[in-house]
């Protein structure tokens, strides 16, 4: 059954205040009835369409929402899965056990570096906390994965993210590069090589590594992803607003407005340009052109404010 995938921003506060977010830190929660509500019309919507649905909470800070898990609950009971984003540093023992009882798929906890680097990152104290958070959930028997969003400040930090992994029993590590306008923090081209050839000679070793975002498949040899914006993502904001990606500038509406969602997505110029990418000119003649389509579209995007252009990062 073809999957498709909510990513429901349902608070943008949060406790850290990480370089590199792009989140804003506004107040603008929808009240639970108008959550119910957005609910209703995401699950008619893969009802109709046939699609095994998938909703990620996450924020700012999903643990902060003071109906985290009424909402969540009330996701699980609809018998649509689970998955959780956070930043681990709130989980203890006690929130653990509740969030195990939800039954989620997986939670996410961010590392994005070895302690030094990812407090530089991510603030004082903010390491042993998600450390404190994996083992929480490990215990309670939850899959936790971890991310590492790469950028300038950490891209040589997977080997001490991934030693740290292997010891707190994570079960997956996956990364992937900064999607941001402080250029300062791009990765060079011969950065992201050396990043993807370490973390293919570490995935050798830790089979919990994935290395399936764009173009890291490249150091393994066969494609695995296509970027799937316009396709089976979505995502909704604290406010309502839906975009294709949270990584592309893009509003496409509002779900309190919205009737109809299968309609509305059908008929959105956005998601329509985005499901029929225009063929970067420079990909012409590459073996993987069908499976990988360009790349990263949002990383792309975000350094020359095009879509039509293969991933600045490829080395191919
Ligand atoms: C927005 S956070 C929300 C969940 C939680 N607060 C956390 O930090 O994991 C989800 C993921 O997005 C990543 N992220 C934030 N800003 C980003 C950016 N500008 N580019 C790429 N990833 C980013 C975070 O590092 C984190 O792994
Ligand atoms: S913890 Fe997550 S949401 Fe909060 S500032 Fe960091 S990346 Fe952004
Ligand atoms: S040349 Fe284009 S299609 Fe080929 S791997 Fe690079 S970005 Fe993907």
């Amino acid at each position: 059954m073809y999957r498709h995938y909510l990513q429901w921003h349902i608070t943008h506060e949060c406790n850290l205040h990480c370089i590199h977010c792009y989140q804003e830190d506004c107040h603008c929660v929808m009240p639970y009835r108008e959550m119910a509500c957005a609910l209703d019309k995401y699950e008619a919507y893969i009802r109709e369409k046939g699609f095994e649905g998938q909703i990620n909470l996450t924020g700012g800070e999903p643990l902060l929402h003071p109906q985290f898990f009424t909402i969540a609950s009330e996701i699980r009971r609809r018998d649509i899965r689970l998955g959780i984003l956070t930043n681990g540093t709130l989980i203890d023992a006690e929130l653990a056990g509740r969030i195990a009882e939800l039954k989620p798929i997986f939670v996410q906890i961010s590392l994005d570096g070895g302690e030094k680097i990812h407090e530089s990152i991510r603030g004082i104290g903010s390491f042993q906390k998600a450390l404190c958070g994996i083992d929480s959930l490990k215990e309670c028997g939850v899959r936790v994965l971890v991310s590492f969003t790469v950028m300038q400040q950490n891209f040589r930090e997977l080997k001490k993210i991934a030693a740290v992994c292997a010891g707190h029993h994570v079960d997956k590590l996956w990364w992937d590069r900064v999607v941001t306008e402080d250029a300062s923090q791009y990765l060079t081209t011969e950065q992201f090589k050396k990043v993807s050839r370490a973390a293919a000679k570490l995935a050798k070793r830790y089979s919990f590594i994935s290395n399936s975002r764009a173009l890291e498949w490249i150091p393994e040899g066969g494609c695995g992803y296509q970027c799937s914006a316009g396709k089976r993502l979505l995502i909704f904001l604290a406010n309502g607003d839906m975009m294709a990606c949270r990584r592309l500038p893009f509003v496409i509406g509002n779900i309190k407005e919205v009737a109809d969602l299968q309609t509305m997505l059908a008929e959105n110029k956005i998601m329509k340009e985005l499901a029929t990418p225009t063929f970067p000119k420079d990909c012409e003649g590459c073996k993987f052109f069908y499976k990988c389509a360009g790349g990263a579209r949002c990383v792309t995007y975000a350094q020359t404010g095009r879509l039509d252009l293969k991933d600045v990062n490829c080395y191919l």
